[in-house]
C-alpha cells in the first residue's frame, strides 16, 4: 500500500545539516565506537545537535520495519514462492520523526529499475529518478562472500511480479539512502564496494528477525483461513502483545461496506489484511539494532487501514504451490 506523506525535498534539510546527506561529509573519523549512542528523534539528534551524522540517525530518525503478507507471487513457475508459515519483509523505513519522510536521497546509489515516483519529490517538477538499468544486483553478492545473505533474503524478502532483486534494489535506492547512518561516507575512504548496501540488508533483517508476525498470530488462533473471518482487534491485540506496543496494520482488498458481509455499515475500511509495520527510534546507528519500541499512532501515524467491524477481515491461506 502507498502512504500518504508530506515530502519533504533533501536540498531543504541540507541547510539544517553541520554534516551528512547532505553535502560536505568527508569519509574520515566516523568511528562511532568513540561516541555514545544518541537516540534518534531526541533532542540531542537534531540536526545541529549532532556531532557525526554517521553516528546518530539524524534525519530518518523513525524507523519503521515492514512486512507483507501476500498469497501468491506470479512468479511461481521460476521458483519465486513464500517461506511457509511465515511473513516475508518489505523494509526498513528511515522516517523523519513526525511520520513524514524523503526518498531517492543518493542518485549515484540508484538501483532501482522501477523507481516509484519517478521523481525525488514525487511531482512533474522533481529531479527526475533515471530507471537503473545495470546489471541485477543479486550478482553482486558472490564476489562479496555473501551468499548466506543471498540465500535468506530470496527466501524471506520475496517480491511480487518482479524477481526479487529489483525489490531489494527499491528500498534500497528509494528508502536506504535517505538514512544518515548509511552514507557511503560513513564507510571511510577505502571501503568494500556495496559495504553500505549489504549492511542496509543486513540490519533490515536483524529488525525482522525478531519480529515474527505469523507466530505471534498463530498463538491467539489467528491463522491464515479461506473460511473464517477475523476481526481487526484481535489481530492487533495478538501483535500488540507480541511486540509489546501496537504495529500498524494495513489491509487491501474491497471496503467492508461494498462487500455483501458489510451491507449497510458505516464501516468501510478494507477487508483484506496484508502489511504490518513496527515502529522504532534508534540508539545509535541502526545497524546496532538497539531499538526502542513505539506505537504506530506515537508520531501521528494511523493505526490501520482495515476494517473494524466484527469479523469482517480475510486473512488468507497463500495459494496452492505459492509457498514452501
Ligand atoms: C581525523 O582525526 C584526526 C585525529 O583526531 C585528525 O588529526 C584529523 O584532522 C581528522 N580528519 C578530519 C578530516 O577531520
Ligand atoms: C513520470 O511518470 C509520469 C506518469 O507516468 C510521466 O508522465 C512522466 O513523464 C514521468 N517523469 C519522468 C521524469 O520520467
Ligand atoms: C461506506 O462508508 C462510508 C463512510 O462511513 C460512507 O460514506 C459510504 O456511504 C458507505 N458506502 C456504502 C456503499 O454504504
Ligand atoms: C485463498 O484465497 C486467496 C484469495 O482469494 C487465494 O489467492 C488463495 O489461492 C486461496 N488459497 C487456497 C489454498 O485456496
Amino acid at each position: 500500500m502507498h502512504r500518504a506523506a508530506v515530502l519533504v525535498p533533501v536540498a531543504a534539510l541540507a541547510q539544517l545539516a553541520s554534516a551528512g546527506l547532505y553535502p560536505g561529509i568527508t569519509p574520515d573519523n566516523h568511528t562511532c565506537a568513540l561516541v555514545d549512542p544518541v537516540l534518534s528523534c531526541s533532542c540531542d539528534a537534531e540536526p545541529g545537535e549532532v556531532a557525526d551524522t554517521c553516528c546518530t540517525e539524524t534525519y530518518g530518525g523513525l524507523l519503521v520495519a515492514t512486512q507483507f503478507w501476500s498469497t501468491f507471487t506470479g512468479r511461481e513457475s521460476k521458483g519465486q514462492i513464500y517461506p511457509k508459515d511465515s511473513w516475508t519483509i518489505h523494509g526498513l523505513w528511515p522516517d523523519f520523526c513526525d511520520g513524514s519522510y524523503t526518498q531517492y536521497c543518493d542518485l549515484s546509489r540508484q538501483y532501482d529499475p522501477q523507481p516509484a515516483p519517478n521523481t525525488t519529490d514525487g511531482t512533474p517538477h522533481g529531479t527526475p529518478v533515471p530507471p537503473y538499468k545495470g546489471e541485477a544486483i543479486d550478482n553482486w553478492f558472490e564476489p562479496y562472500g555473501k551468499l548466506d545473505l543471498l540465500a535468506y533474503m530470496n527466501k524471506f524478502w520475496v517480491n511480487q511480479y518482479n524477481p526479487n532483486w529489483v525489490f531489494w534494489a527499491h528500498e534500497f535506492s528509494k528508502h536506504a539512502t535517505c538514512y544518515s547512518t548509511f552514507q557511503k561516507e560513513c564507510y571511510g575512504p577505502k571501503a568494500a564496494e556495496h559495504a553500505d548496501l549489504f549492511e542496509f540488508f543486513e540490519t533490515v533483517i536483524t529488525f525482522q528477525r525478531t519480529l515474527p508476525t505469523f507466530e505471534w498470530l498463530s498463538q491467539a488462533d489467528i491463522k491464515p483461513s479461506n473460511k473464517t473471518r477475523y476481526t481487526l482487534c484481535d489481530m492487533q491485540q495478538a501483535l500488540t502483545d507480541g511486540f509489546g506496543l501496537a504495529p500498524f496494520l494495513g489491509c487491501s482488498g474491497p471496503r467492508y461496506n461494498e462487500t455483501a458481509a458489510g451491507e449497510g455499515s458505516l464501516d468501510n475500511g478494507r477487508t483484506e489484511l496484508n502489511e504490518v509495520w513496527y515502529y522504532y527510534n534508534v540508539y545509535g546507528r541502526p545497524q546496532s539494532a538497539h531499538g526502542k519500541k513505539l506505537a504506530a499512532d506515537a508520531s501521528g501515524g494511523q493505526l490501520t487501514t482495515c476494517a473494524e467491524a466484527k469479523g469482517a477481515i480475510w486473512y488468507y491461506e497463500r495459494a496452492e504451490g505459492s509457498e514452501r
